[in-house]
């Protein structure tokens, strides 16, 4: 039997944003992209988020000497929140990467698994926000969505 995954997602420009709540986040994390340590890739990423209490919180990606040790805005800022606040939800996500780009960037792989598991521990969604320097923005209601048919703790019950 053939089978199909869909993903539903929204786009539009920073321009018609309305919701000044969602513009303060999104305008918070462009400004944190410079708080990247990049000096290898000069790929300097913000991320931002809201948790249910109002609260933004923001990281940066944070590079390494030796390579591999670097690690992305998304994770950067999901383990300071998860240690900094563990009862609390989080509610949006923005990624922003100051790069004239054409498109948003989306979460790398690591990232995209890491936010399935937060998701997944707060049982509420995590809506996604991708920002273009040129303004065009992506959007998804979950982040489930980015990685679908993904591997999580229920298979080690
Ligand atoms: N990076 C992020 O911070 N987030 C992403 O979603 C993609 C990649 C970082 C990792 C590294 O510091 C640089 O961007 C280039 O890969």
């Amino acid at each position: 039997m053939q089978k199909k995954i869909t993903i539903d997602y929204q786009e539009y420009n920073y321009d018609s944003i309305t919701d000044l709540d969602l513009k303060e986040l999104i305008d918070a994390t462009i400004q944190f992209a410079d708080n990247a340590y990049a000096p290898y890739s000069k790929f300097h990423v913000g991320a931002g988020l809201r948790l249910n209490t109002g609260k933004i919180v923001k990281g940066a990606n944070m590079e390494n000497a030796s390579y591999p040790v670097s690690i992305c805005a998304e994770r950067n800022l999901l383990s300071h929140t998860v240690s900094n606040y563990p009862n609390q939800k989080i509610t949006m996500l923005v990624v922003y990467v100051d790069k004239d780009l054409k498109v948003p960037v989306p979460p790398c792989g690591l990232c995209r698994q890491t936010l399935v598991e937060v998701e997944i521990r707060q049982n509420h969604p995590i809506q996604l926000i991708m920002v273009a320097k040129n303004g065009t923005i992506i959007t998804l209601k979950s982040c489930k969505d980015l990685l679908p048919w993904s591997f999580d703790g229920s298979f080690l019950d």
